[in-house]
Parts: C-alpha cells; sequence; structure tokens
C-alpha cells in the first residue's frame, strides 16, 4: 500500500509517519528530511534548497521531482511507500503520477491531516528536532526525557531554521496557494481521507489505521 501524507506545515505528518512506517512496514520518503540532511552535510543540493526552505518558500520542482525517483527506486518492492511532503503542487502531484505509472505502481490512500492554524503555530514554535534522524519532538506536548537531549541517540536537539514566525507565514501561505488544492486533486480520484489532526498524536494515529482498513 503506497501513502501519501498530506497537510499544512506542523500538522503531524512526520510525527505520524514515524508510527506508520512501522505498523505498515513501509520506508518514509520525506522531501523536507531529504532536503535538511543534504544542508547538514553541506552538499550542492543543500545549497540550493537551504536558500529557498528558510525563506519558507517551495525547493524549484525541477530539484525536487527526480530526489523523489532517487528514493523511490531504492524502495524493495515488497515494501511500502509512505510520501511525506511530496507533492506540494499540481506539477508534482501529475509528475507522481506519471511516474508511478510507469513504475506499475500506484498511491492508494492519501491523507489529509487537518490542523487549525492556531494550533499549527503552537506545534512549530514548540517543536525540536534531532537533524541527524529526522525525530521530531514538541517541549509541550512530546518532550524529550532530558532537556534539548534526544532520548534515542543522545545527540543535541535544534530548533529548524524555517521555524521562525516570518518563514512560518509564507510556508502557510505556501500551502494555501499551491498545496491545499492537492485535498480536491485527490478527493475526485476517491482516494483522499481527511483525518482530525488537531486531537493528540495516538488519538490521530487511530483514525488513520482506522481509514486504513477501510
Ligand atoms: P517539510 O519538512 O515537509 O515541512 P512541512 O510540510 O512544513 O511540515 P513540517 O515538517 O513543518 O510539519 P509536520 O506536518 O511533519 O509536523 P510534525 O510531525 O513535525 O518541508 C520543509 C521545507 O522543505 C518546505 O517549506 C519547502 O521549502 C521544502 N520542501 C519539502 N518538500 C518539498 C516539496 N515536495 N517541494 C518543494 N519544496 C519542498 O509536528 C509538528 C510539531 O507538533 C512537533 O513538535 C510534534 O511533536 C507536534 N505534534 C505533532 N502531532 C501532534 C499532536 N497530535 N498533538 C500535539 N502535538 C503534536
Amino acid at each position: 500500500m503506497n501513502i501519501i501524507l498530506l497537510g499544512p506545515p506542523g500538522a503531524g505528518k512526520g510525527t505520524q509517519a514515524e508510527r506508520l512506517i512501522k505498523q505498515l512496514n513501509a520506508v518514509q520518503i520525506s522531501t523536507g528530511d531529504i532536503f535538511r540532511t543534504n544542508i547538514k552535510n553541506n552538499t550542492p543540493l543543500g545549497a540550493k534548497a537551504k536558500e529557498y526552505i528558510n525563506k519558507g518558500q517551495l525547493v524549484p520542482d525541477e530539484l525536487t521531482i527526480d530526489l523523489v525517483w532517487d528514493a523511490l527506486d531504492k524502495v524493495e518492492d515488497e515494501k511500502s511507500v509512505l510520501l511525506d511532503g511530496f507533492p506540494r503542487n499540481i506539477t508534482q502531484a501529475e509528475a507522481l503520477d506519471e511516474g508511478m505509472q510507469k513504475r506499475d505502481k500506484k498511491i492508494d490512500k492519501v491523507i489529509n491531516i487537518n490542523v487549525p492554524e492556531d494550533v499549527i503555530i503552537e506545534r512549530i514554535s514548540g517543536r525540536r528536532v534531532n537533524v541527524s534522524t529526522g525525530k521530531v519532538y514538541h517541549i509541550k506536548f512530546n518532550p524529550p526525557k532530558v532537556e534539548g537531549i534526544d532520548d534515542e541517540t543522545g545527540e543535541k536537539l535544534i530548533q529548524r531554521e524555517d521555524d521562525t514566525e516570518k518563514a512560518v507565514k509564507q510556508r502557510l501561505d505556501v500551502y494555501n496557494k499551491q498545496t491545499s488544492v492537492l485535498i480536491d486533486y485527490y478527493d475526485k480520484k476517491g482516494i483522499l481521507v481527511t483525518i482530525d489532526g488537531a486531537k493528540t498524536p495516538d488519538e490521530v494515529f487511530d483514525q488513520i489505521k482506522k481509514s486504513l482498513e477501510k
């Protein structure tokens, strides 16, 4: 089963992806995580992506689409794929349709995590991440055992550079103008389910599991 996690910044896509990959024996492909790893490793892709990400803008499609194919082509056939943060506009969605068809694959479900804007702001401002592993915490809703330290690796947690108030405003604007149209795009294909993402992580996960049983 191949799944897209759709939703505004801070909706909880990464948080739910971490649970879903265990449940489904799936591979997560997060374009945001791939860009952040490249930024951390000072690669040419990272340098280009950083210019856009820190301003809250989308990285150009020509840089994004190919890296999704690279990641997809590495996934073993028997594994499910969980796309987190891709596609983010109509061009990417159409490229995905075409690329999946070429590979004899398809998207089975699109899970749209719906969260109001005031909740998003609170979630993003309290988020802390381990850049090496992508593991996500929240200072209030999901704190690490020791403040500022990853429970699993002992590495330092940081606040993402695109989690500033200005960048978050821009990311929400980009979501509203370019990404939210995908709700309708996938609804018309009959594969969209919308989940109330304003509940606790466990409750959100329960809704997702139920929607996948249907
Ligand atoms: P990306 O990394 O994809 O960021 P995003 O879509 O803005 O989403 P976030 O990572 O901010 O949030 P999330 O929904 O994963 O929430 P999380 O689980 O962390 O992209 C970053 C940038 O990269 C983009 O702006 C763009 O520039 C570029 N990019 C990426 N993909 C691209 C593409 N396809 N094309 C072009 N450019 C692209 O949760 C948020 C916080 O809330 C956490 O602290 C978490 O602990 C907490 N939380 C989660 N769920 C709950 C809950 N139910 N209750 C309470 N707290 C919760």
